[in-house]
């Protein structure tokens, strides 16, 4: 088979969703439509991407013959998402779920097991991990360039006003969730499971339209000792900020460092001395995002086994369990009473 074969179906039609729809349209996928429960929103995408299908109706979507991919973009509210992933999951069609998968890990975990029961593959959209920059430096930091791996940090600044958003902040987790999940599930792509997690974050009450954190300091240690530190501040209003997608990150080794951000990046090795600036084609938004779906239709092809799985994504989500826990706490928390919490046994 070939990757027209795995003809995609959007449910939720909204901003994301023209990422998904151009990405797609660069790599030559197939899509089959989109489902809106928005009627406007449908019309202006149906004509703006000159969908052939485009339903009110996301089940009608669900039960086309074409669709074997469904590419789930509506809000990660577990009321909306856990309905799709049992209805597609008994007609046995393929789930790639934007981040987060669900701000809380007992809900994620439902739909985790949800899909698994219903013997569906369910990739999570973890765009970071498949953003062609990070994926450049990955080399660097597996072969042994930078020596061993001790230190990572990703910073994230910016302001941003959600105000008119319906939904977007208006949740008790904000940036924690929505935002520090694409470094939470990069960090645990490159440096594997965690063991602690230390953090601190608040709130600044002059950004409109956000009840939750908007800003917090996350410390990371992982089993093969890494340290790591992930910051997401996106109530800063000061000169030099670093928006997403142009974050900066930091990953030093005992013989090397390498940094830059999704469009820049640089590997200084010290034995021997040398500054290597790594090339790469493309950029977060929109290349990360067909690479994502290549990926999962070209595992699913081939019947391989997928990064990003939603049961790998749990160690993020439960990052993210652990996070508000420890900020509410004032202390450290282990993965383990995370998990044991939400009834993971690993
Ligand atoms: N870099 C990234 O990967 C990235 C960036 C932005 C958003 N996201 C994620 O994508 C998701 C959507 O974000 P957005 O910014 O596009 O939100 P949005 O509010 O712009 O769009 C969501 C759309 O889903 C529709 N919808 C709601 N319930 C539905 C249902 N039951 N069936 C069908 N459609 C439904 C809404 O009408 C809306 O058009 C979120 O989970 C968000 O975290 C990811």
């Amino acid at each position: 088979m070939s990757r027209q074969d795995w003809g995609i179906g959007l449910i939720g039609l909204g901003g994301i969703a023209n990422t998904h729809l151009q990405a797609y349209l660069n790599a030559g996928l197939k899509v089959v439509g989109g489902a809106d429960v928005d009627k406007e929103r449908l019309r202006l995408m149906k004509e703006r991407w000159e969908l052939s299908i485009a339903t009110t109706n996301w089940e009608e979507l669900v039960d086309h013959p074409d669709v074997r991919v469904l590419d789930i973009t509506a809000p990660h509210k577990k009321e909306i998402r856990l309905p799709i992933v049992e209805y597609a999951g008994l007609r046995k069609k393929a789930l790639l779920i934007q981040k987060p998968l669900c701000p809380y890990l007992k809900d994620a975990k439902e739909i985790v097991d949800t899909a698994e029961r219903l013997g569906v593959p369910l990739m999570v959209n973890q765009n970071s991990v498949f953003v062609p920059a990070f994926q450049a430096m990955e080399p660097y930091l597996r072969n042994g360039a930078i020596g061993i791996p001790y230190y990572c940090q990703i910073e994230n600044r910016n302001w941003v006003d959600v105000s008119a958003h319906s939904w977007f902040g208006k949740d008790k987790r904000w940036v924690t969730s929505d935002m520090a999940i694409h470094h939470f599930a990069l960090v645990h792509h490159w440096f594997g499971v965690w063991e602690t997690i230390y953090a601190q974050m608040g709130r600044d009450p002059s950004q409109n339209g956000v009840v939750g954190d908007n800003w917090s300091v996350v410390q990371i240690h992982f089993q093969n000792g890494v340290k790591a530190t992930v910051i997401n501040n996106w109530a800063y209003r000061g000169h030099r900020p670093k928006p997403h997608s142009r974050e900066e990150i930091i990953i030093q080794g005992d013989r090397g460092v390498i940094s830059g951000d999704s469009e820049e990046i640089c590997v200084v090795t010290t034995d021997p001395p040398a500054r290597i600036f790594p090339q790469f084609q493309g950029k977060w938004f929109p290349d990360a995002f067909a690479n994502v779906m290549t990926h999962f239709i070209d595992c699913l092809d081939q019947g391989k086994p997928f990064l990003c799985s939603g049961r790998d994504n749990l160690n993020a989500i439960a990052m993210i369990e652990g996070a508000y826990l420890s900020a509410e706490e004032g202390r450290s928390v282990t993965r383990r009473e995370v998990m044991e919490k939400a009834g993971i046994n690993d």
